[in-house]
Protein backbone atom coordinates (compact mmCIF):
# COMPACT_ATOMS: atom_id res chain seq x y z
CA UNK A 1 0.00 0.00 0.00
CA UNK A 2 1.42 3.01 -0.49
CA UNK A 3 1.20 6.34 1.24
CA UNK A 4 -1.61 7.99 -0.68
CA UNK A 5 -3.81 5.01 -0.23
CA UNK A 6 -2.98 4.67 3.38
CA UNK A 7 -3.80 8.10 3.93
CA UNK A 8 -7.18 7.58 1.80
CA UNK A 9 -8.34 4.78 4.19
CA UNK A 10 -7.57 6.71 7.26
CA UNK A 11 -9.87 9.32 6.27
CA UNK A 12 -7.21 12.27 5.99
CA UNK A 13 -7.32 12.88 2.33
CA UNK A 14 -6.42 15.86 1.16
CA UNK A 15 -5.49 17.34 4.29
CA UNK A 16 -2.76 14.75 4.86
CA UNK A 17 -1.63 14.47 1.40
CA UNK A 18 -0.97 18.44 1.21
CA UNK A 19 1.05 18.27 4.42
CA UNK A 20 3.92 15.41 3.17
CA UNK A 21 6.91 17.48 4.40
CA UNK A 22 10.12 14.89 4.42
CA UNK A 23 11.44 15.33 7.70
CA UNK A 24 14.68 16.85 6.00
CA UNK A 25 12.70 19.87 4.29
CA UNK A 26 12.02 22.10 7.26
CA UNK A 27 10.95 24.97 8.00
CA UNK A 28 12.16 28.57 9.12
CA UNK A 29 15.54 28.84 9.45
CA UNK A 30 16.18 25.61 9.25
CA UNK A 31 16.49 24.59 5.63
CA UNK A 32 17.93 21.59 4.04
CA UNK A 33 17.40 19.41 0.92
CA UNK A 34 16.31 15.57 1.12
CA UNK A 35 20.01 15.59 -0.48
CA UNK A 36 21.63 16.90 3.27
CA UNK A 37 20.33 13.47 4.68
CA UNK A 38 23.24 11.19 4.33
CA UNK A 39 23.25 7.48 6.51
CA UNK A 40 20.82 7.88 9.33
CA UNK A 41 22.93 8.86 12.54
CA UNK A 42 22.90 5.85 15.25
CA UNK A 43 21.46 6.92 18.85
CA UNK A 44 20.79 4.94 22.39
CA UNK A 45 18.91 1.97 22.13
CA UNK A 46 18.05 3.12 25.55
CA UNK A 47 16.51 0.65 28.35
CA UNK A 48 12.87 -0.13 27.16
CA UNK A 49 13.40 -2.05 24.36
CA UNK A 50 11.52 -5.44 24.12
CA UNK A 51 11.99 -8.03 21.20
CA UNK A 52 9.52 -10.05 19.20
CA UNK A 53 6.72 -7.11 19.06
CA UNK A 54 3.97 -7.96 16.43
CA UNK A 55 3.28 -6.41 13.21
CA UNK A 56 0.70 -4.10 13.85
CA UNK A 57 -0.67 -0.80 12.03
CA UNK A 58 -1.74 1.27 15.00
CA UNK A 59 0.74 1.20 17.88
CA UNK A 60 -1.47 1.90 20.33
CA UNK A 61 -3.21 -1.32 20.82
CA UNK A 62 -4.61 -0.56 24.14
CA UNK A 63 -6.39 2.61 22.89
CA UNK A 64 -4.38 4.80 25.29
CA UNK A 65 -5.37 8.21 25.99
CA UNK A 66 -2.96 10.88 24.19
CA UNK A 67 -2.38 13.21 20.27
CA UNK A 68 -3.27 10.62 18.06
CA UNK A 69 0.88 11.01 15.80
CA UNK A 70 0.78 9.51 12.16
CA UNK A 71 4.58 8.38 10.83
CA UNK A 72 5.59 7.88 7.46
CA UNK A 73 8.47 7.67 5.93
CA UNK A 74 10.43 6.08 3.69
CA UNK A 75 13.74 3.10 4.02
CA UNK A 76 16.39 3.84 1.05
CA UNK A 77 19.79 1.85 1.20
CA UNK A 78 22.51 4.04 1.29
CA UNK A 79 22.96 7.94 1.04
CA UNK A 80 20.27 9.60 -0.87
CA UNK A 81 17.14 8.88 -2.51
CA UNK A 82 18.07 6.52 -5.41
CA UNK A 83 17.56 3.26 -4.08
CA UNK A 84 14.05 2.99 -1.52
CA UNK A 85 14.55 -0.50 0.16
CA UNK A 86 11.54 -2.62 0.50
CA UNK A 87 11.00 -5.25 2.74
CA UNK A 88 13.01 -3.58 5.99
CA UNK A 89 11.96 -3.76 9.29
CA UNK A 90 10.83 -0.76 11.14
CA UNK A 91 10.30 -1.78 14.83
CA UNK A 92 8.98 1.07 16.55
CA UNK A 93 8.71 2.23 20.72
CA UNK A 94 8.18 4.98 22.59
CA UNK A 95 6.51 6.31 25.92
CA UNK A 96 2.83 7.13 26.42
CA UNK A 97 1.24 10.54 26.89
CA UNK A 98 2.44 10.74 30.51
CA UNK A 99 6.05 9.72 29.60
CA UNK A 100 6.12 5.96 30.86
CA UNK A 101 6.62 3.17 28.37
CA UNK A 102 4.37 -0.38 28.44
CA UNK A 103 6.19 -2.55 30.04
CA UNK A 104 8.98 -0.10 31.51
CA UNK A 105 11.49 -3.12 31.04
CA UNK A 106 13.52 -5.00 28.27
CA UNK A 107 14.21 -8.23 27.07
CA UNK A 108 11.67 -10.41 25.21
CA UNK A 109 7.51 -10.37 24.11
CA UNK A 110 7.18 -13.38 25.60
CA UNK A 111 7.92 -12.25 29.45
CA UNK A 112 5.35 -10.03 29.15
CA UNK A 113 1.79 -10.56 29.41
CA UNK A 114 -0.25 -9.05 26.15
CA UNK A 115 -2.07 -6.26 27.73
CA UNK A 116 1.15 -4.89 29.25
CA UNK A 117 2.19 -4.74 26.05
CA UNK A 118 1.42 -1.69 23.94
CA UNK A 119 2.78 1.69 22.07
CA UNK A 120 5.46 -1.04 20.43
CA UNK A 121 5.20 -2.62 17.31
CA UNK A 122 6.63 -2.80 13.79
CA UNK A 123 5.84 -2.27 10.27
CA UNK A 124 7.54 -3.29 7.25
CA UNK A 125 8.19 -1.08 4.33
CA UNK A 126 6.81 -1.18 1.07
CA UNK A 127 8.32 -2.06 -2.44
CA UNK A 128 8.72 1.83 -3.05
CA UNK A 129 10.32 1.81 0.51
CA UNK A 130 7.57 3.64 1.96
CA UNK A 131 5.90 3.01 5.49
CA UNK A 132 3.40 4.17 7.78
CA UNK A 133 2.21 3.20 11.07
CA UNK A 134 -0.33 5.26 13.48
CA UNK A 135 0.21 5.97 17.31
CA UNK A 136 -0.12 8.78 20.02
CA UNK A 137 2.40 11.06 20.65
CA UNK A 138 5.09 9.95 22.93
CA UNK A 139 5.14 11.95 26.25
CA UNK A 140 7.89 13.71 28.12
CA UNK A 141 9.90 11.36 31.06
CA UNK A 142 13.07 12.73 32.86
CA UNK A 143 14.84 15.16 31.01
CA UNK A 144 14.66 13.49 27.65
CA UNK A 145 13.98 15.42 24.50
CA UNK A 146 10.30 13.85 23.05
CA UNK A 147 11.60 11.02 21.03
CA UNK A 148 10.80 8.02 19.20
CA UNK A 149 12.47 4.95 19.10
CA UNK A 150 13.43 3.10 15.95
CA UNK A 151 14.98 -0.05 15.21
CA UNK A 152 15.33 -0.96 11.38
CA UNK A 153 16.54 -4.32 10.15
CA UNK A 154 16.82 -5.28 6.48
CA UNK A 155 18.58 -8.40 4.48
CA UNK A 156 22.66 -7.02 3.46
CA UNK A 157 22.14 -3.91 5.44
CA UNK A 158 23.65 -2.88 9.20
CA UNK A 159 21.29 -2.99 11.59
CA UNK A 160 20.42 0.65 12.87
CA UNK A 161 19.21 2.17 16.00
CA UNK A 162 18.30 5.14 16.23
CA UNK A 163 15.72 8.23 17.61
CA UNK A 164 14.06 10.72 15.86
CA UNK A 165 13.04 14.00 17.42
CA UNK A 166 9.78 16.75 17.29
CA UNK A 167 10.89 20.06 15.49
CA UNK A 168 10.14 22.61 18.05
CA UNK A 169 10.67 20.76 21.35
CA UNK A 170 12.84 23.20 23.41
CA UNK A 171 13.83 20.43 25.16
CA UNK A 172 16.29 19.25 22.47
CA UNK A 173 19.33 21.59 22.68
CA UNK A 174 19.45 19.93 26.59
CA UNK A 175 19.06 16.74 26.20
CA UNK A 176 22.55 15.29 25.19
CA UNK A 177 21.22 12.54 22.74
CA UNK A 178 19.02 14.99 20.85
CA UNK A 179 20.62 17.95 21.08
CA UNK A 180 23.46 16.69 17.79
CA UNK A 181 20.42 15.01 15.89
CA UNK A 182 20.82 17.28 12.88
CA UNK A 183 18.23 18.03 10.86
CA UNK A 184 17.31 14.53 9.62
CA UNK A 185 16.02 13.21 12.34
CA UNK A 186 14.58 16.31 14.14
CA UNK A 187 10.87 15.80 12.22
CA UNK A 188 8.23 18.33 11.44
CA UNK A 189 4.46 17.60 12.49
CA UNK A 190 1.81 18.91 10.39
CA UNK A 191 -1.92 18.91 12.02
CA UNK A 192 -4.13 16.25 10.82
CA UNK A 193 -7.14 18.37 10.42
CA UNK A 194 -8.83 16.51 13.14
CA UNK A 195 -6.89 16.92 16.38
CA UNK A 196 -4.15 14.49 15.80
CA UNK A 197 -0.35 15.52 14.16
CA UNK A 198 1.17 13.96 10.81
CA UNK A 199 5.37 13.92 10.59
CA UNK A 200 7.38 12.28 8.13
CA UNK A 201 10.80 10.40 8.66
CA UNK A 202 12.66 8.87 6.43
CA UNK A 203 15.89 6.17 6.85
CA UNK A 204 19.20 6.00 5.15
CA UNK A 205 20.38 2.39 6.43
CA UNK A 206 24.46 1.15 5.32
CA UNK A 207 24.87 -2.04 3.17
CA UNK A 208 26.79 -4.83 5.18
FE1 LIG B 1 12.94 6.62 25.22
Amino acid sequence: MNRKKFLQQLGLGLVAGSSLASSCEKEGDITTDQEDCKLTARDDLGPFFVAGTANVVNLNTQNLPGTPMLMMGKVYSGEGNAKPLGGAKIEVWHADDNGAYHPEGAGDVSQYPSSAVTLRGFVLSEADGSFSFKSIRPGLYGSRARHVHFKITAEGHQELVTQSYFLGDPRISQDDLSKNAGDCRIVTYSDDGSGGIMGTMDFHIKTS
